[in-house]
């Protein structure tokens, strides 16, 4: 076994030679440069399989074949590092399995989104005439409200089709605006605000401005899958705090506390959740907010798209506004998508520290440019005009929740708990395993269970740990 480590430190002791390095799809390039960053990898046959701080890795793989190298992750694809060889008489060649640092080998590091390739696949089949019932894909059935069309086929009429400021429009920066002082107290100023084409775009934005290699994102499970493979992307480690089935999923925040170390740079609160439909209370969230509040170098992302998707007369907060303290590091998200069946019209927004709505502008003038000039014309619209299709929606969607839980409680094999919020349902299967579908197969794990599913009954669903 062959593995490279990659240390800060400098071993002066072990140093039989000194080079300065930058290493660019494996080939490596001697020169001059300076060193930064505090964090060290352990690299197997090309690949990072591990990183932590000098002693963790050194401890743990430390062996006969090993290199220490000073790194800086600079850029996808090159990785600018500090050679001291150790005296085992490795060469140059040896640094090139370093290639781990291409941008390729980022994708590498990621999964395509499994909720992406269930419905791709529900598709698929319906193209192909069979009928299937297709329940991977996260969004509401109905149709965009007609007063939202009505504005955005005003903007084409008017010529609003040009680019715009690249984070949005001023127009709808003050509805945001408007909407945050509204619907949760939260006064923010337009110079505050970021409109993004999606709420996906708004996390991976806010993640590419801040993130270096080696940060910490903290990640609730189970957890919408965007959520890691954007902090693996960006060249952060996620780490995973359990919200457990027997506390509804929620995260304690005894789990939050174990999850900070001081290389956490955000957590994720996403209520209600992606998958659990999970939605935090004013005490829950102010008994993580107390754990926040003693690690002021942690910020905190909180994912609010299906604040209007809740039931029962929950009632939706979001940390800024039960503990204004953390405002000053907090990026409360949002979007239209579901709210306002906008899904395929790409507006997602956020506010926060203006420093960090800066850096997401700066990532976006160089990746995206602004949001379609259209849609944000027709957010405009869902955000100030009419809300009065939202309470309707919500009473359908919770008709229908009612109906899936009950249903899938009354079969043997599967416990559903019942969600505050958004329109999803997370059964726990693990009772099935080991049996045998009506079509023959031995299930073994929720990924056959979802497949047989599929297969025999035609209706496509998500497996469960594709959510951590
Ligand atoms: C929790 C959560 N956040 C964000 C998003 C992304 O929203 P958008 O479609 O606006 O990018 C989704 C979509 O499924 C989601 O479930």
């Amino acid at each position: 076994m062959r593995y490279l480590i990659i240390l800060l430190a400098f071993v002066a002791c072990n140093t039989k030679e000194d080079v300065d390095l930058v290493v660019h799809n494996g080939t490596v390039y001697t020169v001059d440069s300076s060193f930064s960053v505090k964090q060290a990898f352990a690299v197997k046959d090309g690949k990072i399989i591990a990183s932590g701080s000098n002693e963790e890795i050194n401890s743990k793989f430390r062996g006969d074949s090993t290199v220490d190298l000073q790194g800086r992750f600079v850029y996808p694809g090159f990785i600018d590092a500090h050679a001291h060889f150790m005296g085992y008489g490795l060469s140059l060649e040896t640094v090139n399995l370093l290639e781990t640092q291409s941008w390729d080998e980022a994708l590498k590091r990621i999964k395509p989104s499994a909720t992406i390739a269930v419905s791709q696949k529900a598709r698929e089949l319906q193209a192909r005439g069979e009928d299937v019932i297709g329940l991977g894909a996260g969004e509401p059935d109905f149709d965009t409200p007609d007063n939202v069309k009505q504005a955005a086929i005003k903007a084409i009429q008017d010529g609003k089709t040009k680019y715009t400021d690249v984070d949005g429009i001023p127009e709808l920066k003050d509805a945001i605006c408007a909407k945050f002082k509204r619907e949760n107290g939260l006064i923010y100023k337009p110079s505050q605000v970021n409109v993004s084409p999606g709420g996906k775009p708004v996390i991976f934005n806010a993640f590419m401005a801040t993130l270096n290699f080696g940060d910490e994102v903290v990640i609730p499970t189970p957890y919408w899958v965007s959520y890691p493979e954007m902090a693996l992307i960006c060249g952060a480690t996620p780490v995973f705090a359990e919200a457990k089935a027997s506390d509804n999923y929620k995260l304690k925040p005894e789990a939050l506390e174990a999850a900070i170390t001081p290389k956490t740079k955000w957590v994720l609160l996403n209520s209600p959740s992606n998958p659990s439909g999970a939605g935090y209370t004013k005490e829950e969230l102010q008994g993580l907010a107390d754990v926040l509040l003693r690690h002021p170098h942690v910020w905190i992302l909180t994912d609010d798209m299906y604040e209007h998707l809740v039931f029962d007369g929950f009632k939706f907060w979001t940390i800024a506004q039960v503990e204004p303290r953390l405002y000053d590091r907090t990026l409360t998200m949002n979007g239209v998508s579901k709210a306002y069946s906008m899904t395929g019209w790409r507006i997602g927004y956020a506010a926060g520290p203006e420093a960090l709505i800066k850096g997401m502008a700066k990532v976006m003038s160089q990746t995206t440019s602004n949001p379609c000039s259209v849609s944000q014309w027709a957010a405009v619209e869902a955000l100030n005009g009419t809300q009065e299709y939202i309470k309707p929606n919500q009473e359908l969607f919770k008709k229908r929740r009612d109906i899936v839980v009950s249903m899938l409680n009354q079969t043997e094999e599967l416990v559903c708990p019942t969600p505050e919020g958004a329109f999803y349902v997370y059964p726990d299967c693990s009772k099935a395993m080991g049996k045998t579908s009506a079509g023959g197969k031995k299930l073994t794990n929720d990924e056959e269970f979802a497949a047989a599913l599929l297969e025999e009954e035609k209706v496509a669903v998500v497996f469960g740990s594709a959510f951590g």
